[in-house]
């Protein structure tokens, strides 16, 4: 017998309809702000995520899943951003299309040592807006990802802001955290001590409880933003407040991916633990640039799915169910005409399903109960005679004996 890899899920029917339902609202949020789907491969060279999630960060350093083959290094994707923004200039999007809203929804892969929360394929539900710098849309990309919670349903969770700045303004903040802590240095933990050399800013990040207490004592401030980027954070954080949005500023969040500059956030719940970000996102103002093209404002999110699902504790429900019903076919030209039954049902958008098993009628009405059917349609010799079937309400216990041609119109009312 075989085993799925640590870190991976079936995803079985009992807990699908949780996922078709934050799918299908994600969809519709998605529709109401103007966003359009874009679907890209999961296997992309590796050097696009080299590139554009920085070879110091953690992901390309440690968590790619790559495919050596003859010729490349190909790594299975894990985010989507790069590959869009990728996929928009393969596709001369900049030249036809200019400013696109796009979203995404699908696997990703990091290979990370599994625990709650943390998986080595999970789905992003994404935005990605490429082709302008303008605050408002970095307003819309934030109600947008709110928008989703709030029509899940899904309560206690934080907008955490911050802004990174363009990129000499974070080359300073860095520069500062830098001379702050090198009197510390010694005390940081390995990790740390080497992010000190590549990529100070993850510092913040650290989850070590003695490089938290050492971070504890730092005094930081937003004093390395230009007025440039002053404005746009003041005019991101006025435009919230006017659509009523809560967020709490935290200048120590400063996300794992290099691309990022100016606004970044984070929305984390606090019932998830350890692994508590339900989603994240912000500017990427020169990753377009980066990978060849013009220079365009860009912004963007990503949900974990798994995460938000965890924060819905009692599921997300299920859309209404159509009513199912079941047949129950009695000997062999019972079965043969039942399929003919089947098929009229169904194409007149009835859903309905029959005992292929050839049970008794016991065992089979035990079928149909678990199959949580509506109704029982019993088809023997006699109705079969009579062009008749009888038809059972499962609620109420009523049975009565229908034409098979007033079949659809009993099972519609
Ligand atoms: P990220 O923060 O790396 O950002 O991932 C977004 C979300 O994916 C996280 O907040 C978390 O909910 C979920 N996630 C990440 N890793 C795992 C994992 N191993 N297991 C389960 N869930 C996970 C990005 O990927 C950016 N591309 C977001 C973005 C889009 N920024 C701009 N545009």
């Amino acid at each position: 017998m075989f085993n799925r890899i640590p870190g991976t899920k079936d995803i079985l029917p009992a807990e699908i309809s949780s996922w078709q339902t934050l799918e299908s609202t994600a969809r519709s949020v998605f529709t109401d702000y103007n966003y359009l789907e874009i679907r890209t491969p999961v296997i992309e060279n590796a050097s696009l995520f080299n590139r554009t999630l920085g070879p110091a960060t953690e992901i390309v350093q440690k968590q790619m899943f790559l495919i050596h083959n003859q010729e490349d290094i190909y790594a299975l994707r894990p985010e989507g951003t790069a590959s869009i923004v990728r996929s928009y200039l393969e596709n001369s999007l900049d030249k036809t299309a200019g400013f696109v809203k796009l979203y995404y929804i699908g696997p990703m892969f990091r290979f990370e040592r599994p625990q709650k929360g943390r998986l080595r394929q999970f789905h992003h539900i994404g935005a990605e807006a490429i082709g302008s710098l303008s605050a408002s849309l970095d307003v819309e990309i934030i109600s947008l990802a709110d928008r989703i919670l709030k029509n899940c349903k899904i309560s206690g969770y934080r907008i955490k802001l911050n802004s990174l700045g363009c990129p000499k303004d974070k080359q300073a903040f860095s520069q500062g955290l830098k001379n702050a802590l090198q009197q510390q240095l010694p005390k940081l933990c390995p990790d740390c001590q080497n992010r000190s050399k590549h990529n100070v800013l993850r510092i913040l990040d650290c989850k070590n409880e003695a490089c938290r207490e050492i971070l504890k004592t730092l005094e930081l401030q937003q004093e390395y933003l230009c007025p440039d980027c002053q404005n746009h954070f003041a005019a991101v954080k006025a435009g919230l407040s006017s659509l009523g949005i809560a967020f709490e500023l935290d200048y120590r969040l400063v996300r794992g991916l290099d691309y990022y500059n100016q606004t970044v956030f984070e929305i984390s719940h606090s019932g998830l633990g350890s692994q508590d970000a339900l989603g994240a996102g912000g500017r990427y103002n020169n990753l377009v640039q980066e990978l060849g093209g013009p220079q365009l404002g860009a912004i963007g999110f990503a949900f974990g799915v798994e995460r938000v699902l965890l924060a819905a504790d009692k599921g997300l429900g299920q859309a209404a169910a159509k009513k199912l019903a079941y047949l129950i076919p009695l000997g062999a030209s019972a079965q043969s005409a039942g399929l003919k039954i089947l098929d009229t049902l169904r194409k007149s958008g009835i859903r309905a399903d029959m005992d292929y098993a050839n049970k008794s009628l016991k065992g089979a009405m035990r079928s149909a109960n678990d199959a949580q059917a509506e109704f029982v349609l019993i088809l023997g010799e006699d109705e079969l005679r009579k062009n008749t079937i009888a038809v059972k309400d499962m609620k109420n216990s009523t049975q009565k004996e229908v034409n098979l041609d007033n079949l659809i119109e009993e099972l519609k009312c």
